[in-house]
């Protein structure tokens, strides 16, 4: 009969997996067990703690539903997201910087032309989004789908609100690069805004006496055939939460200047509603294999 001391107990469960035909699962089993096992003895888990650990879990598992995923929220809070993120990026070679999808990606957009207001009947700060797709070497890439989506001036995305499933989407649109490599579209300007805090990931977020918010920030998702899926944010300068983001998601790169403009026209040549902010930024792709990345969640809103 084996009888096991803290070390030797570890061991034994590491050899438990030694017959696992799939050489990746085997490996990742046993670095799990390894790593689990290590914070238990580091930090003296008691089983009061432990309790309130399956607890949470539990609870994080049972506030999911095809709308809310709040297994990514924990792991985006906890840095796991962004850290899955840079190891699968690790050589750039002058690409863009990548960082999370974010839950409110809903799968692909819709189709819109060049030039489009993406945020038609919404309030906020015009703005003008004027951007370019290039390889490593600064070539253009014409035809190239990008799928755009933001929150509203209040920091809510479409896909939040109870009227989703009939307003249809706002905010977000898909267009195609000209044989220019460019795009641009008309919105409003995004303001930063906090992540759903009311269930488990919240009580977490609140008891850590962490704030929630995001800086304001544009999505963007760029899917050239021939090259890396380009996965990232372009935030907004100035923003007093970019050096605290509450996923962690931030990267100098990604942060464009905007600038407030009087002229009577946009970019477009069609009339400026006012003043209004243009985003300018140059997306550069890496090559490699073209994958959309499947979206995390159904489309419809909880
Ligand atoms: C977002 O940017 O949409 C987002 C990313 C991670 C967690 C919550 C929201
Ligand atoms: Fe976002």
């Amino acid at each position: 009969m084996p009888q096991f001391d803290e070390t030797e107990l570890t061991e034994a469960v590491v050899a438990s997996f030694d017959e696992t035909p799939d050489p990746r699962l085997k490996h990742l089993m046993r670095e799990l067990v390894r790593s689990l096992h290590d914070y238990v003895r580091r930090t003296g888990l008691t089983f009061e703690e432990w309790q309130k650990a399956i607890d949470f879990l539990t609870r994080t598992g049972q506030k999911c539903t095809p709308s809310r995923q709040e297994f990514i929220l924990l792991s985006d809070v906890l840095g796991v997201s962004m850290l899955v993120d840079a190891v699968n990026h690790r050589e750039r070679d002058g690409a863009t910087q990548t960082t999370v999808l974010g839950p409110f990606y809903v799968g692909e957009h819709k189709p819109m032309p060049n030039g489009a207001d993406i945020s038609e009947g919404v309030e906020g700060e015009r703005m003008y989004v004027q951007c370019r797709v290039v390889d490593i070497s600064g070539q253009p890439l014409a035809g190239v789908p990008v799928d755009v989506w933001h929150a509203d001036d209040d920091g809510f995305y479409d896909s939040q609100k109870p009227s989703y499933a009939e307003a249809g989407p706002s905010l977000r649109a898909k267009f195609v690069t000209d044989t220019e490599g460019q795009f641009a579209f008309r919105t409003i300007l995004p303001c930063s805004y906090p992540i759903p805090i009311d269930g488990p990931v919240g009580e977490l977020i609140l008891a850590a006496q962490r704030h929630p918010m995001r800086p304001a920030h544009v999505h963007f998702l760029v899917n050239a055939p021939g090259y890396e899926p380009l996965i990232t944010h372009v935030f907004i300068e100035g923003d007093k939460y970019l050096e605290s983001d509450v996923v962690f998601g931030v990267k100098d790169d990604l942060v464009s200047s905007i600038e407030l403009r009087n002229d009577a026209v946009m970019p477009d040549g069609r009339e400026a509603p006012g003043p209004w902010h243009l985003m300018t930024y140059e997306f550069r792709l890496k090559p490699g294999r073209g994958a959309a990345p499947r979206p995390m969640l159904a489309v419809a809103a909880e």
